[in-house]
């Protein structure tokens, strides 16, 4: 099987992928798969990559991947072309192309975990990797997916979004709005991202402003919601029209909350896995996963994560992540690890389902 790996990208998550996707290329058998390997640099410049696996999470790759495209006043290194038989190809630009039968875009965010470069390979015929166009773009936009999932009656934190537009015209009335909705704590978020990334969490008035502009660094779009006095619980979901749940797991986080330095970095947060929980409350985290999963229409894999409640032990939904991290570390993989599967078998059930 001809399968390219796409890492990299131009989201705010680049750095994620580039580890997600060095953990994935040295655990796929390369006996069965004939892989090609190709970078997105933060620009956007997609390169072929030839060399060693080892250099990619440092970005040492970039400096050795092809140039074709700088050498000749391209934008691009690459063409994803349809091609007669009607399956896609790549074209490398310097005249090598190659067939591909299955993409596995490890990409994170925006432009690679959105529903872009889905739209892409859909259009170019080429089957991928993981959930399509609407349930990518759904999920990875924080204020639609809230507002379909309320719409559900599926039970979540308190939100609010606005446009940044509207918070530069009228910041007060932005303000005032959040203070009379909410009671401090509360968290700040661009709608579109990941990994924590432009997330504050905030106790006063002014740190919100701080915050606001934070994320707006990010995106036109922000999400503000009510911090949950709960227990972080994750769960993965496989599968296309007949998803299954893996065990969900508990993060114990050592920052004042699971942020991006203590996700990738600080190594102090815990975890356990399978979480410790009365089994009534696995099935019910489990349940709502698969729900929310073919309520987005999502395929492939999402990693569904939720909080429960202190206090009532209340299940609320927090997000569904489709191309969550995957490193061998990674939640995703551990949980399935812990219910049976594991991580390269894994890969192998992801590109039958994406071929399927
Ligand atoms: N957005 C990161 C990669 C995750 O959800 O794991
Ligand atoms: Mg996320």
């Amino acid at each position: 099987i001809n399968v390219m790996v796409v890492f990299g990208g131009r989201s705010g998550e680049h750095e994620v992928s580039l580890m997600s996707a060095t953990s994935v290329l040295r655990a796929m058998n390369k006996e069965k798969y004939n892989i090609t390997t190709v970078g997105i640099t933060k620009k956007g410049i997609w390169k072929l990559y030839r060399g060693s696996i080892d250099k990619i999470q440092s970005g040492e790759w970039e400096g050795i991947a092809d140039n074709w495209a700088k050498e000749n006043n391209f934008s691009t290194n690459i063409s994803v072309l349809p091609s007669e038989e009607g399956k896609g190809i790549i074209n490398f630009g310097d005249g090598k192309t190659e067939k591909i039968d299955v993409v596995f875009p490890v990409l994170h965010g925006p432009f690679g975990e959105d529903g872009t470069i889905q739209g892409l390979f859909e259009m170019m015929n080429i089957p991928y990797v993981g959930t399509g166009v609407l349930a990518s773009s759904l999920a990875m936009d924080k204020a639609m997916s809230k507002k379909l999932f309320e719409l559900e009656g599926i039970p979540q934190a308190k939100y609010h979004a606005f446009l940044v537009k509207e918070y530069k015209e009228n910041e007060k009335e932005v303000l005032d709005t959040i203070e009379e909705k909410f009671t401090y704590p509360v968290f700040v978020k661009p709608a579109n991202m990941g990994s924590s990334v432009g997330i504050t969490k905030v106790h006063n008035r002014e740190k919100l402003e701080k915050a606001i502009e934070l994320a707006a660094k990010y995106d036109r779009k922000i999400v503000v919601e009510e911090g949950i006095n709960g227990r972080e619980i994750e769960c993965s979901v496989l599968g296309n029209d007949e998803p299954i749940a893996s065990l969900p797991a508990e993060i114990i986080p050592s920052a004042e909350f699971y942020d991006y330095n203590d996700k990738y970095f600080a190594g102090t947060s815990k975890f356990e896995i399978p979480a410790n929980l009365p089994e009534d409350v696995i099935e019910g985290i489990r349940s709502l996963s698969v729900k929310v999963y073919k309520l987005l229409d999502c395929s492939g894999l999402s990693r569904v994560d939720c909080f429960i409640e202190r206090d009532s032990n209340r299940i609320l939904l927090n997000e569904v992540n489709t191309m969550p991290g995957f490193t061998q570390i990674s939640m995703y993989p551990k949980m399935w690890e812990a219910t049976g599967i594991e991580y390269e078998e894994l890969i192998d059930r992801l590109i039958e389902l994406a071929i399927e």
